[in-house]
């Protein structure tokens, strides 16, 4: 694996892709034992999430199970605004039913925060949270993700969904910014 740049800065490799599958079926496993008997659904947070997710939601044995999507945007360039837009809402009705929010990462929590805010006003039976990575120093909001891949410093990460502006989501595997980018 080798360095890789994007708009001027240069990213190292950090999580290869078998390791990623290694932790995406640990956590499946986990969400699978705890949702036996259930019918969940997995809210998928696009656009970031929907490469964990389709390795998530396929590895997860429930014949009852059902994914949607929701989409926000809160990252502009390598830095959050602070601000969380909805743009894709959700139509399903989720009363009574485990929803399993589907996150590619939990940086300062603040988008997690208002998704959970939002969707308990619709009477879902419990609401978790599956994120692929978390930066626990970023974190500025009291939330707690219930399922976690990779525990990670707070440094900008790139691929396997994760972009910047819009690029690098089909990289396989994970880079960081290097030092000599910051
Ligand atoms: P939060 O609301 O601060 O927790 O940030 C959540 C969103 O910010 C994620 O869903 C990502 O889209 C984006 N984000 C946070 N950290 C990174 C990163 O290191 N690389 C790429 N996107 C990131
Ligand atoms: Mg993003």
């Amino acid at each position: 694996m080798e360095k890789v740049t994007f708009k001027g800065l240069s990213f190292e490799p950090y999580i290869k892709n078998e390791e990623i599958q290694k932790e995406v079926k640990r956590v499946a496993a986990e969400i699978t034992k705890d949702c036996e008997g259930e019918s969940p659904i997995f809210l998928c947070v696009l656009n970031g999430a929907f490469v964990f997710a389709a390795d998530l939601f396929r590895e997860v044995d429930n014949r009852e199970a059902e994914i949607t999507f929701i989409r926000y945007k809160s990252y502009q360039g390598t830095s959050t605004t602070g601000e969380v837009k909805e743009i894709l809402g959700l139509h399903e009705d989720i009363e009574g039913r485990t929803v399993i929010i589907v996150e590619d990462i939990v940086d300062t929590g603040t988008t997690a925060s208002q998704l959970i805010a939002s969707l308990g006003v619709r009477k879902p039976k419990a609401i978790k949270l599956a994120t692929l990575l978390f930066k626990p120093d970023s974190l500025s909001t009291d939330i707690k993700p219930d399922y976690v891949c990779f525990n990670i410093p707070s440094k900008f990460i790139l691929g396997y969904g994760l972009d910047i502006d819009g690029l690098a989501r089909n990289l396989k595997d994970i880079y960081v910014l290097s030092n000599d980018s910051e």
